[in-house]
């Protein structure tokens, strides 16, 4: 890719700093007012959209060989020189309990996943509720490539080149009433697609959620794809949540429904094991879960454990969230 290949004589570069930053970056309405103003179309589903209808809008091209359909995005504002976790172990070494709760169960079962034609519910405290097809929703945004570090629960780590837009600009669109405190996410039921379902290892169906200030922050990015092609089944396709200052239970995959609510949702892992994982779930190398260190972590592809940074190397964007919290309560 262009921009990869000039970067290349740098030395690495975690992301770009926070005054490289434009906040225009994210929510200049040029990035999410399209020819069509999806939103503004009466609520119900927009099935009319030919399945499997181009997404994105020009500039950087990506690697022919890899399976999906290749997409067409721009450079993100958060960057980073890092090397990328090759493409295989990032869609072979997967959570996914949907699929089975072995890592590489997802990359086996998730075939029986019907991706298109797929839609999202818009729920909740907003004035744009309805039911949209995904590809209208995404048309009216330009995807960015953002290359991400996404960590994930039992402390491997890797450096992801997401493909996806700001979940800022779609909760924007939504106009949220001054009611709206938080935004879930939900996840597809269907036991028949979804075969894991049928084991009550979780309670069905995987719940997420975000205070608004996080689902208005830059980082936090509704993907669509990865290494410049859709997103693998396993991956969470078609569209899923990355916040990569966050441990990795919060990146809910396959997204059907995102409401706006005034309570804190309940969220899977919490729910599950509330002890051992909370609401918020920053990475945290000072604050340990209870059954292992949280101090270090093993990229994928790497032998030795490096230090894990706090907000996982994001604080400058990401810190003054949490400011006078205390981080050991609200885990
Ligand atoms: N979303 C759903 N719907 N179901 C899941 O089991 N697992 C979570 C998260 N999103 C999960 C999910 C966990 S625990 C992790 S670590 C990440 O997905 C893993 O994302 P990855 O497979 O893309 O690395």
């Amino acid at each position: 890719m262009p921009g990869r290949a000039a970067r290349q004589g740098e030395a690495v570069m975690l992301i770009r700093r926070a005054p490289d930053m434009k906040w225009s970056e994210v929510t200049d309405e040029k990035l999410y007012l399209g020819r069509r103003q999806f939103l503004q179309t009466t609520a119900g589903v927009a099935m009319a959209a030919a399945a499997g209808a181009s997404i994105g809008c020009s500039t950087v091209s990506a690697d022919d060989q890899l399976p999906g359909r290749k997409l067409s995005y721009k450079e993100g504002p958060f960057g980073t020189t890092e090397k990328e976790t090759p493409y295989k172990d990032v869609t072979t070494y997967n959570n996914f309990y949907e699929f089975g709760t072995g890592k590489s169960d997802p990359a086996q079962n998730a075939g029986t996943l019907v991706t298109s034609p797929w839609s999202i519910q818009i729920d909740g405290e907003c004035a744009k509720k309805g039911t949209y097809h995904l590809d209208d929703l995404i048309k009216p945004y330009q995807l960015e490539e953002r290359i991400y570090r996404m960590r994930c629960v039992e402390a491997w780590s890797m450096v992801i080149p997401w493909v996806g837009f700001p979940l800022a600009s779609l909760v924007k669109q939504c106009a949220p009433t001054p009611k709206a405190k938080y935004v879930k996410f939900t996840t597809l039921y269907n036991p028949v697609q979804m075969p894991g379902q049928n084991v009550p290892v979780l309670k069905w169906p995987y719940v997420e959620g975000l205070r608004m200030d996080e689902a208005t922050n830059p980082l936090a990015i509704l993907a669509v794809g990865l290494y410049g092609h859709t997103l693998p089944n396993q991956d969470g396709a078609p569209i899923r949540l990355v916040t990569p200052w966050k441990y990795g239970f919060k990146g809910i995959k396959s997204i059907v429904k995102i409401e706006f609510v005034e309570k804190q949702p309940l969220n899977t892992w919490q729910q599950t094991r509330p002890n051992e994982y909370g609401f918020y779930a920053n990475v945290n190398p000072h604050v340990d879960h209870p059954r292992w260190s949280q101090a270090t972590e093993r990229r994928i592809g790497e032998f030795f454990r490096r230090p894990t940074l706090m907000f996982n190397g994001y604080g400058d964007q990401v810190a003054s969230m949490y400011a006078g919290m205390d981080l050991r309560k609200y885990f």
